[in-house]
């Protein structure tokens, strides 16, 4: 199967990763998957969309663990070299903390024309792989799109949700690779300066997923009133740590935001509850972490995320080994 015309790559083959090649898929512009150990080449992937309407599409898997020696008994251009080479976009949807491991071997195969997008929950992996990127252009996201994995190659839609996504630095994505993802992504939202909208999910984030995965609750129980001042302090630290790097966040609204979305997930178990109950890694280190490092870094101190910090990675020692 040659596909020449794409050189689209996603990187992480999770829930969104494989949600967002279905989205690009029927726009002909199918990405390949670039993998690890993988023995084939490719992959039926099934899709059960919102509606609950069903489909399969055919995916490339690329090889990352190939040796070139395994590469040139195959016809050359399908192998993870010639292809790497050809990429245009590389969207990476790995967890945050896996993002650095993930791009080291990857990077220096992509030409430096290749323009990288990281989608992932949380916030660091821009400034860890900054001295990786040879003046690759970088983007940053974030999607509030559910999706479950049902089977390794199947995945179904469960909610609809916002994508934003921006420039952060180097060279902007063409316009063409900008307006294949508007036209793809529902509910796409092109945002510039990037930082802000990151901060605002990751406040949303910071405050609900540790305390409810500490209280072993679902989001909708964070509404009592014994959890309102927790909240409005982990927001407050998260506004005075946002400025201090020089992005303005509205704490009002930001609130305001924040217990609006208990409410309308109420329903829901965030996915760091879920993580722990599944003794998984969870999120933590670039959510309530990441708000104490860059505290940190600018003299500051961010205790009441601190708290929840220490109280989730005691959670995870009880599991991870
Ligand atoms: O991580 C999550 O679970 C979600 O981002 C949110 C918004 C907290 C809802 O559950």
């Amino acid at each position: 199967m040659s596909n020449k015309s794409t050189h689209i790559a996603i990187l992480g083959a999770g829930a969104i990763g494989q949600l967002i090649f279905h989205q690009l898929a029927p726009a002909k512009q199918i990405p390949y998957f670039f993998v690890r150990g993988e023995s084939r080449d490719e992959q039926v992937l099934s899709f059960c969309a919102l509606s609950g309407k069903k489909s399969q599409t055919i995916a490339r898997l690329v090889n990352l663990t190939e040796d070139k020696k395994q590469c040139s008994e195959r016809s050359g251009e399908d192998s993870v070299y010639s292809l790497a080479v050809q990429t245009r976009l590389l969207i990476v949807c790995v967890k945050a903390y896996q993002v650095k491991a993930a791009l080291k071997n990857l990077l220096p195969q992509l030409p430096t024309s290749c323009h990288i997008l990281l989608l992932h929950n949380g916030m660091g992996p821009h400034l860890e792989i900054a001295p990786m990127l040879s003046g690759r252009g970088l983007s940053l996201g974030t999607t509030s799109q559910g999706a479950l994995r049902t089977e390794s190659w199947s995945v179904k839609q469960t909610g609809e949700g916002v994508t934003q996504i921006g420039s952060l630095s180097g060279p902007s994505m063409t316009p063409d690779l900008k307006q294949l993802l508007i036209s793809a992504i529902p509910n796409i939202e092109w945002c510039e300066p990037i930082l802000p909208f990151l901060w605002q999910k990751l406040a949303i984030n910071a405050a609900i997923n540790p305390l409810t995965a500490i209280e072993n609750c679902s989001n909708g129980a964070l509404a009592a009133e014994k959890y309102r001042q927790q909240i409005c302090d982990i927001v407050e630290e998260i506004v005075d740590v946002a400025l201090a790097t020089g992005v303005h966040l509205d704490k009002i609204s930001l609130t305001k935001r924040v217990f609006n979305v208990i409410g309308l997930t109420r329903a829901n178990f965030s996915s760091m509850h879920q993580d722990v109950v599944n003794q998984r890694r969870t999120e933590i280190d670039n959510i309530n972490g990441y708000v104490v490092e860059r505290a940190k870094e600018y003299g500051l101190t961010a205790e009441v995320n601190e708290t929840l910090l220490k109280q989730v990675q005691q959670l995870e020692s009880g599991y991870l080994t």
